[in-house]
């Protein structure tokens, strides 16, 4: 592997790579490396080495770079009923009452409470400030169980974009797999969207779930159970927050 990747002069700059993952400006990154507390394949890295990202093992101190230390990122399948903030001042359920207390994580972005499925929550806060800002694009997709059955002239409003109170929603990918179920993906995370979405086009949500995250599905999750991400599910969202949408490897 290592030989492949020497041979690769595209291949990325140790402290670019680095960089991106959040481990600092690449100046601190250059000087980790000068440290020798870089490797790339159980190798100590020299400053101006290329790294191939799909092929190349790269730790700092040890720790593989897909994830920071002490930083923890949590998937979690929320029911109806919780709700996507640390304290409810009405005391009902929270979705960080689910996951452990220690370390303290916030969730990234908010499902209403009424609405079902993936959740993300996390200690790392340059990553959840990245994934909420809309400019990132990261995909949300939901299945959205509405009244009535769409006909194709809603289905193409919802498509190109429906003009909602807060203004026009971008073009959204829209299909409706059986009668009354519309899959939907959007990237924009305006408050209570799909539901405005659906209302506006005559077709009231009556169930809401959101299926994927950017790169995170996870069809085995039930609800109210939690996991921790996977390295390669870090690196993967790591990446699709830079604008990077390839899927996880
Ligand atoms: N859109 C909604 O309408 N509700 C959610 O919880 C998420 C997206």
């Amino acid at each position: 592997m290592a030989a492949r990747s020497a041979e690769l002069p595209q291949g990325e700059r140790l402290q670019k790579v680095l960089a991106v993952r959040g481990w600092g400006s690449r100046r601190v990154c250059e000087d980790m490396i000068a440290a020798g507390r870089v490797t790339v394949n159980g190798q100590v890295a020299v400053l101006g080495r290329r790294v191939d990202v799909e092929a190349d093992s790269v730790e700092v101190d040890g720790v593989p770079i897909g994830t920071k230390p002490g930083l923890v990122y949590y998937l979690l399948n929320k029911p109806e009923g919780v709700v996507t903030t640390a304290h409810d001042p009405q005391g009902r359920p929270t979705v960080v009452q689910i996951v452990p207390a220690e370390p303290r994580v916030y969730p990234v972005g908010r499902l209403d409470v009424g609405t079902e499925g993936l959740l993300l929550l996390t200690n790392d806060g340059d990553l959840a400030h990245r994934l909420a800002h809309p400019s990132h694009g990261v995909e949300k997709e939901y299945l959205a169980e509405v009244s009535g059955s769409p006909g194709t002239g809603a289905v193409r409003r919802l498509r190109d974009g429906v003009e909602l109170d807060d203004g026009m929603t971008a073009p959204a990918k829209v299909s409706q797999p059986s009668p009354g179920v519309l899959r939907i993906t959007i990237h924009e995370g305006r408050n209570r969207q799909v539901r405005r979405m659906c209302e506006a086009v005559g077709h009231p949500v009556q169930r809401l779930v959101r299926v994927r995250i950017g790169p995170l599905r996870d069809a085995q999750l039930s609800p109210g159970a939690w996991r921790e991400l996977t390295q390669a599910e870090v690196r993967s969202l790591v990446e699709s927050a830079a604008g990077d949408t390839r899927p996880i490897r």
